[in-house]
């Protein structure tokens, strides 16, 4: 394998367990910054060690900025999509432009607004769980239970009518499915935002305590850029929870020791990494990180999961165990982009685990762990099923 200055293979196929890839540890223990080429064609630089990741998420010279030459594209969804596209999606923008943004809506973020928010996740969380239990001793937790809930969570943050979450669901799942053809990508995110503007003009008659009514009030983004803003919300949540929450409830099928234990929520995050190539940049400046010389032009991509796995960081880091302080982990990103919906994921998947458990005690795995289909595209690590079963008088 060459490692260095010359290509890589990128994105790295997951063979099954151990995740993540062992060529990242080769990569982290040979130069840490590895060049490589996307499915595109684009040619980018990976950032493999823990420091050398934080590094590209705080310099100033590095943007998020897909208009820049050089930008890389992860491939499946076509790439970032930049403001002329669908202006609000504020991911895409440096700062200042991108302060704007963040400042309208961190307050709805806060750890306290979402202890507020957690009777709603709540309720959604129960709402599925009622579905799931219906169906009698046998389900797909991927397809019952952590698909739908994200969206319905972020919808219901939104204010979005109850009556109007199936259509939400849908289409959003269409926007991030695997299988959906660049029209049926194209057109759920028509259909999204036309439905988001016509709310918010509602909204702004008629505001509730919700996100969208929030923003009205605020009053620093247009119609068009609250649309875009929360279709943002929309796709960033759904498959980096959904996976999150599917990978952590099979660990914890596998490792009962851990039910109940809200320790698990922060290593889940860390362990699996599924935003593993979330955050893509390009160096606008020639620069230079860890020892590595990298000209304006050049793609970067933080490779989170690798950062989460470096063992000058984490000790043992290929080892599952809640009992460790992870947070300081980059399953989040780090610097001025992290994650805006960390706390609310927190409190999702910490519901979410909770509920299910008191709900179903004696759930378990309807397949042997062997044979799960766990996904690796190089995207979004996760799974594309989690069969389960118990016993239906327990749900009566
Ligand atoms: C940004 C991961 C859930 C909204 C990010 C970034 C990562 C990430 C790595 C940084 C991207 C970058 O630097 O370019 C995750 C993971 C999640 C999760 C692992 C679930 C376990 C959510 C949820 C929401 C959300 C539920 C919705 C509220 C956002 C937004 C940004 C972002 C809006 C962009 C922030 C900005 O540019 O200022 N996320 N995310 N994420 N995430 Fe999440």
């Amino acid at each position: 394998m060459a490692i260095g200055s010359e290509l890589v293979e990128f994105p790295v196929r997951r063979p099954g367990e151990p995740f993540p890839p062992p060529q990242y540890a080769d990569y982290r223990s040979a130069n840490g910054m590895v060049y490589s080429i996307m499915p595109t064609g684009s040619k980018v630089w990976l950032a493999t060690r823990y420091a050398d990741v934080r590094t590209v998420l705080t310099d100033k010279r590095i943007s998020s900025n897909p208009k820049h030459e050089g930008f890389p594209s992860a491939g499946r969804t076509g790439g970032v999509p930049g403001q002329d596209e669908i202006p609000g999606w504020f991911v895409a923008l440096d700062p200042p432009e991108h302060d704007r943004f963040r400042k309208a809506l961190i307050p709805e973020f806060t750890i306290r607004r979402i202890r507020e928010l957690r009777p709603a996740i709540q309720e959604v969380v129960d709402d599925v769980l009622d579905n799931l239990a219906a169906k009698g001793g046998e389900a797909d937790l991927v397809r019952d239970f952590t698909g739908p809930v994200p969206s319905l969570v972020i919808a219901a943050l939104l204010g979005v009518p109850k009556v109007d979450r199936p259509f939400f669901e849908e289409h959003i799942r269409a926007l991030v499915s695997m299988s959906a053809t660049h029209d049926e990508r194209e057109n759920s995110t028509k259909y999204l935002l036309r439905y988001l503007n016509r709310l918010i003009k509602i909204k702004q008659h008629r505001p509730g305590d919700d996100l969208l009514s929030v923003l009205i009030k605020a009053g620093t983004l247009s119609v068009i850029e609250m649309s875009g803003a929360a279709l943002l919300l929309l796709i960033a949540g759904q498959e980096t929870t959904a996976n999150n929450m599917a990978l952590g409830m099979t660990t914890l099928l596998l490792n009962r020791q851990w039910i109940g234990d809200d320790r698990v929520v922060e290593e889940v995050l860390r362990y699996y990494s599924v935003a593993n190539i979330v955050a893509l940049r390009v160096a606008t400046e020639d620069l230079e990180i860890g020892g590595q010389q990298i000209k304006a032009g050049d793609g970067i991509v933080p490779l989170l999961a690798s950062a989460n796995h470096d063992d000058s960081t984490f000790e043992c880091p290929h080892a599952f165990d809640p009992t460790r302080s992870a947070r300081h982990h980059v399953a989040f990103g780090f610097g001025v982009h992290q994650c805006l919906g960390q706390n609310l994921v927190r409190a999702e998947l910490d519901i979410a685990y909770r509920s299910l458990f008191e709900r179903l005690p004696d759930l378990e795995l309807a397949v042997p762990a062997a044979e799960l289909p766990f996904r690796y595209d190089g995207v979004i690590f996760g799974l594309e099923g989690l069969p389960v079963r118990w016993r239906a008088a327990e749900t009566a």
